[in-house]
């Protein structure tokens, strides 16, 4: 199929592989000048269809990449301001909403137009109200409830607009390890998490197959939030549970667990699993999304510890993003997510299932595995017994 660009005489450059040697589109004064233009900057005159695709799809669906950025932006500008939560209280025209919000009613008219189109808002004559996508995922009291992890995700704005200057330097850009540092990073950090772990949780819980029927100890290191240690606790009606967290995390985590009513079953334990021993006589331990951020020595170190603290025939479960060079959609996550580290911790990776459970062999575990859980529940569950011996 030919199609031609207006404006353009289609010619052949001088080496005869690319654009014209002439464009009328093109200002005047270029070849004047005598400027040498390359001849990717020239609009191709034709295109043509290879593999069923042409060059202006292509180039669409390259344009329409680049720009995701501007509508993730308009959820988290909405998210940040406090539209959605504007919205619970009825339909209102933009100047109401922006009343409310503090903000500019012109530019919060275009932000409400932009949310309409893109299926977070809907609108009837000049009053704006959220469409069931944002009511159910942006309203603060609805129990699917995404809004703190779209503010983290608006952190990882900043952290990824560094990506080209990390891999430059080949480490965690410094000033994405300042981002970490400012105040209310680890609660809205948390916070995040926990808007992950509330879903996904039961499931999770409901993967793992316990004895219902004795008293089970349960330690969920580096457990955050803690939602994870209490969808097991609801689970299993005999089970405590102890999340093993730094301070400032594990005083975040301390407030989840209280507002969830489960404070005499889950606790909370300050301390540091790189330097402090994680206890003993658990039967079964949780490592969710914390191996990626270990160096490998420091991966080994923490599981020798988890392997000390479980009583014999304890259970590990590990959650993590695991790299599968065979499941092209699991890689993409798996090589995103390993930019991420890069951008925000500087020694960690994601890892191939098989490296894991090579980790677990060496660490004394056996009987290692994967459990398959939801596809929207995320990543897989990889579990290891602790000998029957010890
Ligand atoms: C990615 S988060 C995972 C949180 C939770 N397990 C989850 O899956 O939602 C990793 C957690 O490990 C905790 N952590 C990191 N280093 C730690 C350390 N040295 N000692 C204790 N906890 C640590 C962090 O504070 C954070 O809450």
């Amino acid at each position: 199929m030919r199609v031609p660009v207006s404006g353009c005489t289609p010619t052949m450059n001088e080496n005869g592989t690319g654009g014209p040697s002439y464009c009328s589109a093109l200002p005047g004064w270029l070849p004047r000048w005598g400027l040498s233009v390359p001849a990717c900057y020239w609009p191709f005159s034709e295109e043509t269809r290879v593999n069923d695709v042409t060059e202006t799809e292509l180039w669409r669906s390259l344009h329409s990449l680049l720009r995701g950025y501007r509508s993730a932006q308009v959820v988290i500008a909405c998210n940040e301001l406090g539209v959605f939560e504007a919205l619970t209280r009825g339909a209102q025209p933009a100047v109401e909403v922006a009343a409310r919000l503090g903000s500019d009613p012109e530019s919060t008219r275009r932000l409400l137009d932009a949310g309409v189109a893109l299926g977070l808002l809907i609108k009837d004559g000049d009053r704006y109200a959220n469409a069931q996508l944002a009511q159910v995922c942006l309203t603060p009291d609805s129990p699917w409830y995404i809004g703190h992890l779209a503010s983290l995700e608006a952190a990882g704005y900043e952290r990824w607009g560094r990506l080209a200057e990390g891999v430059r330097m080949g480490r965690w850009p410094e000033a994405n390890r300042q981002l970490e540092e400012r105040s209310g990073w680890v609660r809205r950090f948390e916070l995040g998490m926990y808007d992950m772990a509330r879903v996904t949780a039961p499931a999770i819980a409901a993967a793992i197959d316990l004895p219902a029927d004795r008293a089970l100890r349960l330690l969920d290191v580096g457990g955050g939030h803690g939602g994870y240690a209490m969808a097991f606790a609801r689970r299993y009606p005999n089970l405590t549970a102890t999340v093993f967290e730094l301070p400032a995390a594990a005083e975040v985590a301390r407030e989840i667990i209280a507002a969830g009513g489960m404070g005499d079953r889950v606790t909370v334990q300050a301390g540091d699993f790189q330097r402090d021993a994680l206890g003993e006589g658990y039967d079964v331990a949780l490592l969710f999304g914390v191996l990626v951020s270990e160096s490998p020595a420091g991966r080994l170190d923490l599981l020798g510890k988890v392997h000390a603290a479980l009583v014999p025939g304890g259970l590990v479960v590990i959650r993590e993003l695991w790299s599968d060079a065979a499941d092209p959609v699991r890689s993409l996550e798996a090589a995103l997510f390993s930019l991420h580290m890069l951008l925000s911790n500087g020694v960690g990776d994601v890892a191939m299932l098989a490296e894991a459970r090579a980790w677990l062999d060496e660490a004394g575990f056996e009987e290692s595995g994967e459990l398959a859980v939801p596809e929207w529940a995320g990543s897989s569950l990889l579990v290891a017994r602790k000998s029957a011996g010890g």
